[in-house]
């Protein structure tokens, strides 16, 4: 994978790019943020740069598990959310056929349709029932904490459902991915005996992916998930370099996106130039949002940091959002995915010659087209004096991707020191969750409860 990010630089936008000199002030910065970064490494405290390194036998023992169900399911259905679902469905579909559910078995090597159940609209849930034989579906309810309720209240739907249409069989249609000793849900799995892969306990709900959580819907789905942990591992191995941190293509990334974010460029735009990255930026979208929206630093000072991540699609967003790239405020990054070889190639007929305009398309492939409109954005923005720098991934591949996805893993973290914020937590969102377990009137909330019934009431004049 390369990083280039000339087109962030003064030399490409003038004074809107970042020049030399001020990568050199900010030396002394970034070398704190290198040995806090390591330190916290050390300390423990960043325990999912070990899922590459340290899976082995999880591999093997979720490929017997995959091979022992394989054939006895149609649908395998993730319940999860956040950094339970994003993950999973990023990693299938840049690997696997765009349309993989549409196939039949024996053209997807005999592995089961996927779905990620992760909102709790009624619509979603009772419509999938349209489409699953129960008997034939395996459910791998996946959370963290074994508390989300979200999660957990489609887990309680699915397996009274089992139990009645399945009677004593029903087990065997559930798969838990959980924390070893946290949580509802290993208790739940432990005492009816269901088949249970664990999360680490040092590793967050964003930084999961690479746990069982992405790695068993990626087996189940056919995915060569060895082959994802040695990519991540040697994007892993890269990115220990900290001292010639310029060679550190994560930090690196960090690096520019701080400088931008000081500059008051509050949004993070990714824009992959492949189909198949589509949902990598709604993955990527969680972990830098989650990760550094803070409103506190380290020192418990206010700070209020973090940039709004936005996903758009090249070249489906050039018709679309570009204009604004382009022509709207100087408050935007924008990251260009891009890749060098696509799976497949196709030729657009050299038909309509006497028409121009439609001509010269004769003989190009759609793998030229949609690379030369990369470029052709890259150069608009450039002009335009929009901070933008380009990824490029030779091919997508588990390796690549495992690659890819470490790559973000680690900025994030990295940008994390940057800002001196903790990238680990998200208390602004356990807000929320408190909030709505208070209006349940869930047991240990009645403060929250009082809180809430004690808040102002909505003004009827501001209701039309
Ligand atoms: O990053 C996180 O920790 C969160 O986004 C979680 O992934 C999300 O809230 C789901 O949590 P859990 O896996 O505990 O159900």
């Amino acid at each position: 994978m390369k990083l280039d990010y000339n087109n962030m630089m003064s030399e490409k936008l003038g004074s809107q790019g970042i020049a030399q000199s001020e990568l050199d002030a900010l030396k002394p910065r970034i070398e704190t943020a290198v040995a806090a970064m390591a330190q916290k490494h050390a300390d423990g405290g960043m325990d999912w740069r070990n899922l590459p390194f340290e899976q082995a036998d999880v591999v093997k023992d979720i490929v017997a598990y995959v091979d022992e169900m394989k054939s006895d399911i149609e649908a395998f259905v993730v319940l999860g959310i956040g950094g339970s679902a994003l993950g999973p469905l990023a990693v299938q579909q840049a690997l696997n056929h765009p349309y993989y559910n549409e196939l039949p078995r024996e053209k997807v090597g005999g592995y089961p349709k996927l779905y990620v159940v992760d909102n709790v609209d009624p619509e979603r849930l009772v419509y999938l029932f349209d489409i699953l034989d129960l008997k034939k579906t395996l459910f791998n309810v996946i959370s963290k904490s074994g508390s989300t309720s979200e999660t957990m209240s489609q887990f309680m739907i699915i397996e009274e459902m089992l139990k009645k249409q399945l009677g004593d069989d029903y087990k065997k249609h559930i798969v838990c991915t959980t924390d070893k000793s946290t949580g509802n849900l290993i208790a739940i799995a432990n005492k009816a005996g269901y088949k249970t892969f664990i999360i680490p306990s040092g590793v967050g709900g964003r930084f999961s992916e690479l746990s069982p959580v992405g790695l068993l819907p990626a087996a189940f789905c056919g995915i060569d998930i060895a082959g994802l942990l040695e990519g991540a591992a040697e994007m892993d191995n890269l990115c220990r370099n900290g001292k010639d941190y310029t060679k550190n293509p994560a930090y690196m990334y960090a690096i520019l996106h701080y400088i931008a974010m000081k500059r008051g460029k509050n949004i993070s735009v990714m824009m992959p130039y492949a189909d198949s990255l589509k949902f990598i930026s709604d993955w990527y979208a969680q972990l830098w949002a989650e990760s550094l929206g803070k409103k506190y630093d380290i020192n418990g000072k206010i700070v209020n940091v973090g940039q709004t991540p936005v996903k758009a699609l090249g070249a489906t967003d050039q018709h679309s959002q570009v204009q604004l790239y382009t022509e709207g405020p100087f408050d935007k990054i924008i990251v260009l995915m891009g890749v060098d070889e696509y799976k497949e190639t196709i030729t657009i007929p050299k038909v309509y010659t006497d028409m121009p305009s439609l001509g010269f398309l004769g003989g190009v492939t759609h793998n030229k087209l949609i690379q030369t409109e990369q470029v052709a954005t890259e150069y608009a923005l450039t002009v335009a004096g929009k901070m933008n720098m380009t990824l490029t991934l030779p091919k997508v591949t588990p390796q690549t991707l495992g690659y890819l996805l470490h790559f973000f893993e680690i900025a994030t973290a990295f940008a994390g020191e940057l800002l001196e914020i903790n990238a680990f937590d998200q208390p602004g969102v356990e807000e929320g969750k408190n909030a709505t377990y208070a209006l349940f009137g869930r047991p240990g909330y009645e403060d929250k409860k009082k809180e809430l019934d004690e808040a102002p009431k909505k003004d009827q004049k501001y209701i039309i």
